[in-house]
């Protein structure tokens, strides 16, 4: 695969893009019927992010859900950047994640990775990330991700859970394969050379805590394919299984292209925005409408490239009629932009009091998250290494 193909990468993206092109460069399988009669066999109904293809591809996810149905150990793996306050696109996987845990009664661990983003150079101070970790914790617990069964690895603070296993993983990756993988060149600080082998370290750490090989599936973006597929190269020989995936779709900003990104507050809506903040975004929003009123009745809309549809589609509307209504009254001029941009505006707001609300409500919640309060570094680890680590600390 060459780099330079790839429009897609975990540090920038389009959200437009030709998702069927990117399954072929990144070589996952396009979800398909197969898979999903699988979940639901499992899980009874299927979420709107399945029943519309808002997740669309996978690696193995069908291998994981039959282990699963064997009675195998199985964990979810995901996680998040601390770089700002969450948005709506990173809340996206964690809600089918949630959703999972749910259904299936799953423990998800949770990677912050303050370290990353400090490395990445978005200006902050280590400690900002740091402090940016626990403050994005507050949307898991908003979210309803059940305390007792999602452990928050902090990087910065918890690297003992990872290091062990960072170590052998290392070992195995070349920097040409970084190279190929991330696009990093000369100049690329050697932090974000090494910051890869920790995201793909926490996808075996079930199997060292359990002491047993652990099923992992991750629900990400797309964006974040790159460290999986090294993953799962090097997995077989470490002693771990490959770890599954299912990708999701990109929700796009509310400007013109672009995914959902920190980088652009402005078309992103924050779960710590006010919600008159986050309806007034809404209401400036770029649209796939036409120029004036009159050419929106006589030619229609078009909501495949709308930002405002696909905030429908994506999070915020349940009903798969209604949306098709909307689709349809779109396309063919009846439905305004004005009007359908209200309507999302005050579905957001009153999403944002809610969730504001129980963040709230969640902030003496947080310590009950953290792995470090659930695990310790010599169960996570039967290495020597973990072993001497810990004998010594309860020397001194
Ligand atoms: P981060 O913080 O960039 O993103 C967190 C999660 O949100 C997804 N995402 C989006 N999904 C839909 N629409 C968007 N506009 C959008 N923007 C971001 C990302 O794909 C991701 O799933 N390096 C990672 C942190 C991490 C991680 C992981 C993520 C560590 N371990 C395991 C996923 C799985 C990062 O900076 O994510």
């Amino acid at each position: 695969m060459g780099f330079e193909e790839v429009y897609v990468t975990p540090w920038e993206a389009e959200a437009f893009v030709d998702y069927d092109k990117l399954i072929k460069i990144f070589g996952s399988k396009p979800l398909t019927e197969r898979e999903v009669e699988l979940l639901k066999s499992i899980t009874g109904e299927l979420h709107l992010m399945i029943r519309r293809r808002v997740f669309y591809s996978h690696r193995d996810f069908d291998r994981f859900l039959e282990a699963y149905k064997m009675g195998v150990k199985c964990a979810l793996y995901t996680g998040r950047g601390p770089s700002g306050h969450t948005h709506l696109g990173h809340i996206l996987p964690w809600i089918f994640t949630k959703w999972l845990q749910d259904k299936m009664g799953l423990e998800i661990f949770f990677q912050m990775t303050d370290d990353e983003k400090f490395w990445h150079g978005e200006g902050g101070s280590l400690e900002d990330y740091n402090r940016l970790a626990y403050e994005n914790i507050l949307d898991l617990a908003a979210l309803g991700l059940d305390p007792a069964k999602t452990h928050v690895i902090i990087d910065s603070e918890d690297i003992p859970f990872l290091y062990p296993i960072a170590v052998k993983v290392a070992k195995k990756i070349t920097f040409s394969i970084q190279r190929a993988a991330f696009g990093f060149t000369d100049s690329t600080n050697i932090g974000m050379i090494f910051y890869p082998v920790l995201q793909i370290s926490v996808a075996f750490l079930p199997s060292d805590i359990y002491g047993e090989r652990v099923e992992v599936l991750i629900p990400a973006g797309i964006d974040q394919d790159p460290y999986w597929r090294i993953a799962r190269d090097i997995a077989p020989s470490l002693g771990y299984p490959k770890p599954t995936q299912i990708h999701n779709k990109l929700l796009p900003g509310l400007g013109l292209g672009g995914k959902m990104s920190s980088s652009k507050p402005e078309t992103a809506i924050y779960t710590t925005d006010p919600p008159e903040l986050a309806m007034q975004k809404i209401m400036k929003a770029f649209t796939g409408g036409q120029p004036t009123a009159e050419l929106q009745k006589k030619l229609g809309g078009n909501p495949d490239t709308c930002p405002v549809f696909k905030m429908f589609e994506m999070l915020f509307e349940d009903d798969d009629k209604r949306l098709e209504e909307r689709y349809h009254l779109c396309r063919s001029g009846a439905l305004l932009c004005g009007e359908c941009k209200a309507e999302l505006a005050k579905r957001v707001a009153q999403f944002l009091k809610e969730h504001q609300a129980r963040r709230r409500a969640a902030e003496s919640t947080i310590n009950k998250y953290l792995a470090r309060h659930k695990f310790s570094i010599a169960k996570s680890n039967k290495s020597r290494v973990a072993n001497i680590t810990k004998s010594l600390i309860n020397s001194v």
